[in-house]
């Protein structure tokens, strides 16, 4: 799933003929290569109204494109976009008729609509697979049709690959243990084959667990610590509080997003955005204690959950490679930053 390929035109003719594709695109000579999607391509961004599109609309949109959102407000909130110049189209991602009048005008896509919950995978599983498999799916077939020439996707390390010793990379092997990891693994392999038989430019982003504004929404545990804290109720544990994660901040992670979008990667690559960095549910708790500066509230360890891996963070020497990408900002800056955030705009009472 990691291997570029050379592939055929989406509509059947061969590379190459595609008015979209990149040599039509690009200007060479003195070595100077155009981005291969530039401003004037509009971008549709699926679950755009969700807590990482609320950060990358408004990057896409200071960056000068055309946005597109398409939200079926599931989790999202058009209040995320409330300020922003960028069109909201409410509706779903596995109905096909919505999408290919939603993609009409536009030239590429960013897909980050998703049921995104690992435990909420595990207790529905067919509705996760509805959304991150089949409604994968139909973007894709959808970007296929339309001839799209770029088509970036959300995907995941930790659930995707499961336990594994860290630092997992694109080299490491996929064995999900969840609904949810499942899931995207499947929409990467669709993106992969949809590269090499149709020839859409798909990149698949492997997304560390992603804190910062807009959150709030989100059951991640970053946010739970500082409601519990606000409360004054104590921070939930599962497990011994060894378990870690790779806390990567929103503004890395829409950087790479955009990064995938405009460097002339082969279609059907799988990369790795991460902080780089193994942070424990103990020091997580810790940062999130000194952040709101009460470093003894207290913390309570219940029994570990079913479907979260144990140990997870990501090497992004591939994505490092191949877009530029490298985090910008370190959880010590990050975590007391999102705090602020809450405190201005979720704990206003
Ligand atoms: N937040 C993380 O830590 C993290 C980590 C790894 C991967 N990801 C992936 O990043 C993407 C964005 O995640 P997020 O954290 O912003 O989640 P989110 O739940 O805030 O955003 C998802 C958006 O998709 C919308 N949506 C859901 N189902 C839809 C459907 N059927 N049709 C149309 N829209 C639909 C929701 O309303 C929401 O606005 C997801 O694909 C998620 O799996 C997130």
């Amino acid at each position: 799933m990691n291997n570029p390929c050379d592939a055929p035109d989406p509509r059947g003719q061969p590379a190459g003929t595609n008015p979209r594709s990149t040599e039509d695109r690009r200007a060479i000579g003195n070595g100077y290569t155009a981005a291969l999607v530039t401003a004037s391509d509009g971008i549709l961004v699926t679950g755009g109204a969700g807590f990482v599109g609320a950060t990358l609309v408004r990057r896409l949109v200071t960056s000068g494109y055309r946005v597109r959102v398409l939200d079926n407000l599931s989790t999202g909130d058009a209040a995320h976009l409330a300020d922003v110049d960028a069109e909201l189209v409410k509706g779903d991602i596995r109905d096909a008729a919505v999408l290919d009048d939603t993609i009409e005008g536009l030239g590429v896509i960013i897909h980050l609509a998703a049921a995104g919950s690992v435990i909420g995978s595990v207790q529905d599983p067919g509705t996760n697979f509805e959304v991150n498999v089949l409604g994968t799916f139909r973007v894709l077939d959808a970007a296929r049709r339309a001839g799209v020439g770029r088509v970036v996707l959300a995907s995941t390390g930790g659930a995707l690959i499961g336990d594994a010793t860290p630092p997992v990379n694109e080299g490491s092997l996929p064995k999900p243990i969840s609904p949810y990891g499942a899931s995207k693994l499947a929409g990467e392999g669709y993106a992969h084959a949809f590269a090499k038989t149709y020839g859409v430019r798909t990149v698949a982003i492997r997304f560390g667990n992603v804190y910062g504004p807009w959150c709030a929404r989100k059951r991640g545990v970053l946010n739970v610590f500082f409601e519990s804290i606000h409360s004054g109720v104590p921070l939930i544990i599962y497990g011994d509080g060894s378990a870690s994660r790779d806390y990567v901040h929103v503004d890395d992670i829409s950087n790479a997003l955009q990064l995938a979008l405009e460097k002339d990667v082969p279609g059907g690559t799988v990369l790795h955005a991460a902080s780089g960095v193994e942070t424990t549910v103990r020091d997580l708790a810790d940062l999130c204690r000194r952040a709101a500066g009460v470093p003894d509230h207290p913390i309570e360890y219940r029994p570990k959950r079913a479907g979260e891996v144990d140990r997870n963070f990501a090497s992004y020497d591939l994505a490092n490679q191949m877009l530029g990408y490298a985090p910008s900002v370190a959880r010590e800056i990050g975590i007391p930053r999102t705090w602020k955030w809450f405190q201005a705009e979720v704990f206003r009472d």
